[in-house]
């Protein structure tokens, strides 16, 4: 009995030493959620360390402009309009022997972009679409919606071959197969959902028939197969008519002169009326 005791007394008062001399860092807020402005606060408790100095990292970078060399054991950082790019992992960090550090999340809606917002494709081939998320945290689920004029349908992953979804937390990847000219025209929505909630962004998708696209070269090929015509037929006549030459001068002063007469006539007749 007296050895538990005394076991007892020891455990505790190793626990109640170690307390008091552990130095902690107790961070204020811990987390920041949803927020558009913050005071970071950090302070060092239960140290006898030197300090040399402080300063903050966000998403492991020093922030230049946090840097000191004071012996404080106490240091804030405020952030001022908060967007998706600056939130992630802030940490403060006492210049001590060995570094003593303490992490607080800055948690935002992630960012989600279309990685193109019209895309186009070949009927009968396929389309990628592509969304992409930043910020922190990183959404954890994806989805797809095809919005049309009239409803607006969820594309879910692997029921049929015509969808296919690939996702990792910053990416998300639809590909539509077998493009068709009267279904497949629409917007498709990307959505990203983390802890914080969602963001959206929209894709417009044009579909091509394959006559569309074969047009250019068609025509590039009338043009060929017109132009060999035309030059055909103009060597074709020419020999023959080298011999009529004199004719064909003589003709057509003649020709042009009879239309001005014509002209002539009109604008006189139009004259005396
Ligand atoms: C830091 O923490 C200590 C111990 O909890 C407290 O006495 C002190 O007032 C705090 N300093 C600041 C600036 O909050
Ligand atoms: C969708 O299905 C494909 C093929 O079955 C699979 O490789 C992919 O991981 C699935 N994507 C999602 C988001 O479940
Ligand atoms: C997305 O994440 C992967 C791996 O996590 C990374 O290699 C890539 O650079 C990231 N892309 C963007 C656009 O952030
Ligand atoms: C964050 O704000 C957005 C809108 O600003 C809201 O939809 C969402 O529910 C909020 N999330 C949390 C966790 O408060």
């Amino acid at each position: 009995m007296k050895l538990v005791w005394a076991v007892t007394a020891l455990i505790l008062g190793c626990w109640r030493a170690s307390a008091s001399t552990a130095p902690t860092i107790i961070a204020d807020p811990t987390e920041v959620t949803n927020q558009t402005s913050a005071l970071l606060r950090c302070n060092l408790t239960g140290s006898t360390l030197p300090i040399h100095g402080s300063h903050w990292m966000h998403n492991g970078k020093v922030i230049e402009k946090s840097k000191t060399t004071d012996s404080n054991s106490y240091t804030t950082l405020h952030l001022d309009k908060i967007t998706f790019t600056s939130g992630g992992k802030y940490e403060c960090v006492f210049l001590t022997e060995p570094e003593l550090k303490q992490t607080i999340e800055v948690k935002t809606l992630p960012h989600v972009s279309a990685y193109k917002h019209s895309e186009h494709g070949n009927e009968n081939d396929k389309a990628v679409l592509i969304c992409v998320s930043h910020g922190y945290p990183l959404p954890t689920d994806w989805t797809w919606i095809k919005e049309d004029e009239r409803d607006q349908m969820p594309i879910t992953n692997g029921t049929s071959d015509k969808y296919e979804i690939q996702n990792t937390p910053n990416k998300t990847t639809l590909t539509i197969n077998d493009l068709n000219i009267e279904k497949d025209i629409a917007n498709y929505v990307c959505s990203g959902t983390s802890e914080i909630g969602t963001n959206s962004d929209k894709i417009y998708l044009r579909v091509r028939s394959r006559l569309a696209a074969l047009w250019p070269f068609l025509g590039i090929v009338a043009e060929v197969i017109i132009l060999v015509t035309i030059i055909f037929i103009y060597e074709k006549r020419r020999k023959p008519d080298e011999v009529n030459d004199d004719d064909d001068s003589g003709s057509a002063p003649l020709k042009s002169n009879s239309t001005a007469n014509h002209k002539d006539k009109n604008v006189r007749q139009r004259n005396s009326n």
